[in-house]
């Protein structure tokens, strides 16, 4: 296969910043709790209007402009989400359309917050075997739509935002170099928005019993996570004979400062090569890596060969990792 990289970073978070201390006014909570349990501050959230499509559509483009390229030049678009605009068309359908890229292909990917990961790993393989030139691979998320305002052990965590990357093959340097994907149905309870597929569809009762909020067991889900974060990080450096020793940049899905610092003090990774931003951004689910990334490379901290390992778990259950030369 052919090395593929990535050209092109961007994100975009919508203006309104929701405090600690607002949350304090609407829920049974401290901004000291959140704080300390958390590690988020404030984050970002859309108004009434915005949807989905359109937090992915500023990424994308300036994804685009990094990766100079054009809206038409885009052959394959995918975006990860769980709060698409609506069923269908998808998310990326819509995406297309508005950064002009008509005709091309275009899906999304359901995978929660281990979903930009798993749509990387798609684009990888699809421009890698020559069936596409490049890809937009977007993470986008407005769970504050999905969000349960009055249950405090959710809504101190979730956020909205998106981040996009273009990938395509390169003539110098490596690239992406592996993944490893994992998923356990089993514990799809964990984690979980009840109403509004086929198994509830919406209905007044639906809508009563609050189906339509994300539902989490934010304790059993924790322990889970940083085992979950440390066997994919792992499995997917040791597939490229690497070890925590070895990674410049570990960019981790931003739940929760706590489950970071367990999984890279477990990984052996020192605390400077490891990207934070859950204390401005909360947890935006598929989109809080790309939007790391884009942060990181929009900084310079990335290095032409730097090993960047990105990390993410989420509902399903699902987790992925991925290492990439930069
Ligand atoms: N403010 C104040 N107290 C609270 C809050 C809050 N916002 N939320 C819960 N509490 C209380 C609980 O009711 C409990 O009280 P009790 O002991 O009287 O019963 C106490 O705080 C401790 O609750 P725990 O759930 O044990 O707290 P924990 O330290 O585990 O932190 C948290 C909770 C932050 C949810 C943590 O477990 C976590 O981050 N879990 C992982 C969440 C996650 O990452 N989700 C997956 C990805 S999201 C996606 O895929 C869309």
């Amino acid at each position: 296969m052919k090395p593929v990289g990535i050209v092109g970073t961007g994100s975009y978070v919508p203006e309104k910043i929701l405090t600690n201390a607002e949350l304090e006014k609407m829920v049974d909570t401290s901004d000291e709790w959140i704080r300390t349990r958390t590690g988020i501050r404030e984050r970002h959230i859309v108004d009434e209007k915005t949807a989905t499509s359109d937090l992915a559509v500023e990424a994308a483009k300036r994804a685009l402009e990094e990766a100079n390229l054009k809206g038409k030049d885009v052959e394959l678009t995918i975006v990860a989400t769980i709060t698409p605009d609506m069923f269908f068309p998808s998310t990326a359908c819509l995406v297309q359309d508005r950064i002009g890229a008509g005709g091309h292909a275009a899906f999304d990917i359901s995978a929660a917050c281990s979903g930009f990961v798993y749509a990387l790993a798609c684009a990888y393989h699809l421009v890698g075997n020559h069936a596409f030139k490049n890809a937009l691979v977007i993470g986008a998320e407005t769970l504050s739509k999905f969000t349960d305002w009055e249950d405090r052990n959710t809504c101190v965590l979730l956020a909205d935002g998106a981040g996009a990357v273009v990938l395509e093959s390169l003539e110098t340097g490596r690239g992406i170099l592996n993944f490893s994907l994992g998923a356990d149905g089993g514990s799809g309870d964990l984690l979980y928005m009840p109403g509004g597929g086929s198994r509830n569809p919406a209905s007044f009762e639906t809508v009563e019993n609050k189906l339509h909020y994300i539902k989490m067991k934010g304790n059993e889900l924790f322990k889970i996570a940083v085992r979950v974060l440390v066997e994919a990080a792992l499995e997917a450096l040791d597939k490229c004979n690497l070890s925590g020793a070895d990674v410049d940049h570990f960019i981790p899905h931003q739940a929760n400062i706590r489950i970071i610092d367990a999984t890279v003090k477990r990984l052996g990774i020192a605390k400077n090569k490891v990207h934070v931003n859950v204390d401005r951004f909360g947890n935006t689910s598929a989109a809080s890596i790309p939007i790391a990334l884009d942060e990181a490379n929009r900084m310079k901290k990335l290095k032409k060969g730097d090993i960047v390992v990105l990390d993410a778990f989420g509902g399903g259950l699902t987790w992925g990792a991925c290492v990439l030369e930069w």
